[in-house]
Formats: C-alpha cells, sequence, structure tokens
C-alpha cells in the first residue's frame, strides 16, 4: 500500500503505478464499508474542490460533489460558460489562482486535441492536484469504477475476458476517452482485452501501444476484432458502448453518417447470449437506449450498471482522501 499519494495529479492511470492503483482500490473499498456502515469519514474537513466542467454531465459531478461532502469538505461547481475563461483567462491563470483558493482542481474538458492539454497546462500551474473528470483522451474515475465493479465479481480478474466494443449510437460523437482508458487500465491487470470496432472508429496509436505494452508486463492479451458478434464470443465481461471516429475525420455530419453504416451493432439480447452465462454488461453511461444497448439487455440481470455508477463515488473519494 502506498501512503505517499498528497499532491498527485491523475490525468491517466498510466502515470500511476500498479501498487498506487491497488492503493486506490483498497482504500475505495473501505470508504464504501464506512459508508454502508453509517461511519463518518471526515478525512477532508476544511478542504474544497474546484469542479471546473466545460462539458455536461450528471453522474461525475453528482457523484465528486457528494463525495466531496461525505469527506467533510465543500466542492464548488464551476462551469466555464459563466467564467471569465470565454474572456481570456489562460489555463496558467486557472492553475495558478484556482490552485490557490483550493486544494484540488477537477476539470472536464473534452474538446477534440484540446481536453487534455488543457488539464496538463492547468495542473503545470497549480500547487495543489489536478483530477480528470474526463478529457479527450482519458477518464480514469471511470475506468477505475469500471475495475472496482469488475473485481467485486472477479477478486482475482487475471484471465478473464472484457470486450470494449463500439456500438452506435445517434444521439452525439462521444469522446475515446472511455474505451482508452478501459484498455489502458484492464491490460494493467492482466484481464484479456478485446478492443471490437468498426474500421474507421480507431483509437489513438499511442494508447493502442501503451495497452500492448501493458499486457505483455501483465501477463495477460490485448486483441482487435472488426466483428461485432464476435467480441461477444465467451466473454466475462462486455462493455459495448460509442465513441466517435475523431481519427477518420474532424467533420461531424461526416462521422454521424459513418456511424450509421453500422446501425445494426447494437447490443441485445442475442449478442449478450454468446458471451458466458453470467457475464458482467456494463456501460458508464448515458446510454442511447433501443440504440446502443435494448432495454432488455441494460435492464437485465446481467447488467451492473448501477453498481459501475455507484463506485464512481467510492474511488473517487479515495482518490481525494489520498491526494488532497
Ligand atoms: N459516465 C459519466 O462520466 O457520466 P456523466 O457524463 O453523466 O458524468
Amino acid at each position: 500500500m502506498q501512503t505517499l499519494l498528497r499532491g498527485r495529479h491523475l490525468i491517466t492511470t498510466q502515470e500511476w503505478t500498479r501498487d498506487e492503483l491497488d492503493t486506490v482500490l483498497e482504500v475505495a473499498r473501505d470508504l464504501k464499508r464506512r459508508r454502508a456502515l453509517g461511519e463518518p469519514h471526515a478525512l477532508l474537513r476544511d478542504k474544497v474542490l474546484a469542479m471546473l466542467f466545460f462539458f455536461s454531465s450528471t453522474r461525475t459531478r453528482a457523484s465528486f460533489e457528494a463525495g466531496m461532502a461525505q469527506l467533510g469538505g465543500h466542492a464548488q461547481f464551476i462551469e466555464s460558460a459563466s467564467t471569465q475563461i470565454a474572456h481570456g483567462d489562460t489555463a496558467t491563470e486557472i492553475g495558478e489562482i484556482l490552485g490557490r483558493y483550493n486544494d484540488g482542481l477537477a476539470i472536464r474538458q473534452v474538446d477534440w486535441g484540446v481536453g487534455n492539454a488543457y488539464q496538463r497546462a492547468v495542473a503545470a500551474a497549480s500547487r495543489v492536484p489536478v483530477l480528470n473528470m474526463q478529457c479527450d483522451r482519458f477518464h480514469p474515475f471511470q475506468a477505475l469504477a469500471d475495475l472496482l465493479t469488475i473485481v467485486e465479481r472477479h477478486p482475482d480478474p487475471r484471465g478473464a475476458t472484457i470486450n470494449v466494443s463500439w456500438a452506435y449510437a445517434s444521439s452525439y460523437q462521444k469522446p475515446l476517452s472511455v474505451p482508452q482508458s478501459l484498455i489502458l487500465l484492464m491490460t494493467r491487470y492482466g484481464l484479456n482485452v478485446r478492443l471490437t470496432h468498426p474500421p474507421e472508429f480507431r483509437l489513438q496509436p499511442d494508447l493502442m501501444q501503451q495497452a500492448r505494452d501493458n499486457a505483455a508486463v501483465a501477463g495477460g492479451s490485448f486483441e482487435v476484432l472488426d466483428d461485432f458478434d464476435a467480441g461477444f464470443v465467451d466473454a466475462d465481461i462486455v462493455y459495448p458502448k460509442s465513441w466517435g471516429c475523431m481519427l477518420s475525420t474532424p467533420d461531424l455530419e461526416e462521422s454521424a453518417a459513418i456511424g450509421a453504416r453500422y446501425r445494426d451493432w447494437i447490443a441485445d439480447e442475442r449478442r449478450l447470449a454468446l458471451a458466458r452465462r453470467d457475464a458482467m454488461y456494463l456501460h458508464c453511461l448515458p446510454a442511447d437506449r433501443g440504440v446502443e444497448v435494448t432495454d432488455a439487455v441494460i435492464d437485465g440481470p446481467n447488467s451492473a450498471v448501477f453498481d459501475e455508477a455507484e463506485n464512481r463515488l467510492h474511488v473517487q473519494k479515495a482518490v481525494m482522501a489520498l491526494t488532497m
């Protein structure tokens, strides 16, 4: 267990050691147990987290804010649109100034080619930890919550097969950050990771290489498929969700048209039946119901989406308690 995480940024799990990530899971489980028992755990009394959002959120905002209150501190919600960022506040100024008011800065900035660089620039200027609430490349807290949900069912997840699959959605071009963080973290823990997507929906090459390297170190595997059904076969965990084809075209209309060629990539009962009988269905939410996944699957007995959403709270509290 690592005891010196105070002051650390969390922008991608790849920058934390396995031992440090194990510490997060251990603390998250402890905080989950303490909340279930009604035990007070005001570990961040008098501390304040700034939550800066450039993009909408349900779970992330609600769970960070609730988490800070449960830890005895306070979270301030700041929307970029109602700040002076639009009138020129730079990333350096945000890091310097909000870092002086707060004990941690959490940021969601998912604009393609912008979000991660923005977070890095804020972090470089901040005297307090910067926590990535999702950027264009990573969604580390989602992947940590997913991992906690998996190890609750598979205490030793090595050798379990997870299918991280693209699925069709019509609502908007979702960021690449969830599948990218998943392939990075699940390969660290020795799972057999399948990434399934149509050719146009590839992920960023540097992160694909990191996933391959992780699998080689941890002893799992990393393979890429382009057949939606094949991805489900004998999987222990299925995670079909949509993302945009940013690496194929910057044009949103063209991207939507490309996606529409794969309308039949919907997680339905026939596909789920190809996986192991007790396979766990995960989705970070929000899902396009009836498009990305059928109600029968997302509301069915294999679905763990509510436990998964709950675990956002526990892993975030763990990281905040350890770093702030
Ligand atoms: N999964 C997730 O990050 O949800 P929100 O976009 O609602 O925060």
